[in-house]
């Protein structure tokens, strides 16, 4: 009886240690058929019970039914502990988010229409030796007027639809890309090769054609000796390369900007026809941008001497651009966030 006292014991102190060992429901199931099986340890412990006299049941019987409690309470205890840890396992590993995991048929985002078309100006002007340069959206009357040669009193201000901001007198959305003109020469002197794509703002009413805020691209060239032939030929090439065709023709007309000396506006061959189109009007021409000559004022005021350097601008609208060369119909489009749109690019 001794003995079966013993092994009660022995049984009680392995059940335990097992018990807490188990890691997952597996080892968990295994110690219950082992202890509590109908061949386990306790149940044959039971069975020997039998063989004892009635006064040794009287004494074992209760230890024994201990055992069993405590071995099934022991179990199911262990059991809730390991399902609270799998549960807080699962929920971790859901929250871990793997970027690399692929995933077929998702939708893909695409490139916005302006970095398109930035990125195939970038490339033109960059591969003919020019930098980009930027300036802010929010300029001084300074930068954006009188040293582009529009003091206050010139009625070439009423050509740009400004809007002020009105805590500070002096202070604007810029109307057009020139002021990092000046900017630009101030930062990096001459010789100089900038271009400018950035985004401007008038105040007028929008329609098919207008926006009150719309982009544009600069382009600026400073160096000696620089004359509108040089103008002419970098505007060829650069429209050559954008619309992919050899023998583009280029117009000019005499135009006036205050900060050209003298001042065009430069028109391309119709890209899209010989014999005259809708695009052009049938005219079989484009017009797309002014330019001209740096006026002496506009160097002077970045820091250039005019009497040793010379240079040419031009600007053109970077929506306008785009939209000849993807047959755009409404400059609108490019915020209106409909996806129909920005999914083609
Ligand atoms: N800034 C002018 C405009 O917005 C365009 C321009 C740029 C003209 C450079 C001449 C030279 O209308």
């Amino acid at each position: 009886m001794n003995s079966l006292k013993d092994e009660i014991q022995k049984t009680k102190t392995e059940l335990e240690h097992a018990i807490k060992q188990a890691s997952n429901e597996e080892s968990l199931e295994t110690i219950r058929i082992t202890y509590l099986g109908r061949n386990g340890r306790i149940t044959t412990l039971m069975e020997s019970l039998k063989k004892l006299s009635l006064e040794e049941k009287r004494l074992v019987g209760p230890l024994l039914n201990d055992l069993k409690l405590c071995a099934e309470s022991l179990w199911c205890e262990r059991g809730q502990v390991l399902m609270h840890e799998h549960l807080c396992q699962e929920a971790k590993r859901q929250e871990h988010f793997d970027v690399t995991v692929y995933r077929p048929n998702t939708a893909l985002g695409s490139l916005h229409i302006y970095t398109h078309i930035i990125r195939q100006i970038e490339d033109i002007f960059t591969s003919m030796g020019y930098a980009r340069a930027d300036g802010p959206e929010i300029e001084t009357e300074y930068y954006n007027f009188d040293a582009l040669n529009i003091p206050a009193i010139h009625p070439a201000r009423d050509m740009y639809d400004t809007i002020w901001i009105s805590d500070f007198s002096n202070m604007l959305l810029r109307t057009h890309t020139s002021p990092v003109q000046v900017r630009a020469m101030e930062e990096r002197g001459a010789p100089l090769a900038v271009f400018v794509p950035g985004r401007t703002y008038r105040h007028e009413a929008t329609d098919a054609t207008h926006d009150f805020m719309f982009s544009q691209v600069e382009g600026l060239f400073i160096d000696k000796n620089v004359s509108i032939a040089n103008l002419i030929a970098t505007s060829k090439a650069f429209l050559s390369a954008l619309f992919e065709v050899k023998d583009l023709a280029i117009r000019v007309r005499p135009s006036y900007f205050p900060f050209v000396e003298p001042g065009l506006e430069i028109d391309f061959s119709c890209p899209f026809c010989t014999t005259g189109c809708s695009l052009c009007k049938k005219s079989g021409f484009i017009e797309l941008m002014g330019a001209g000559l740096v006026h002496p004022h506009v160097l002077r005021c970045g820091g250039i001497d005019p009497d040793i350097y010379s240079g040419f601008a031009f600007g053109f609208g970077l929506e306008r651009l785009a939209m000849i060369k993807y047959g755009i119909n409404d400059i609108r489009l490019f915020h209106g966030n409909k996806l129909s749109f920005l999914e083609q690019f």
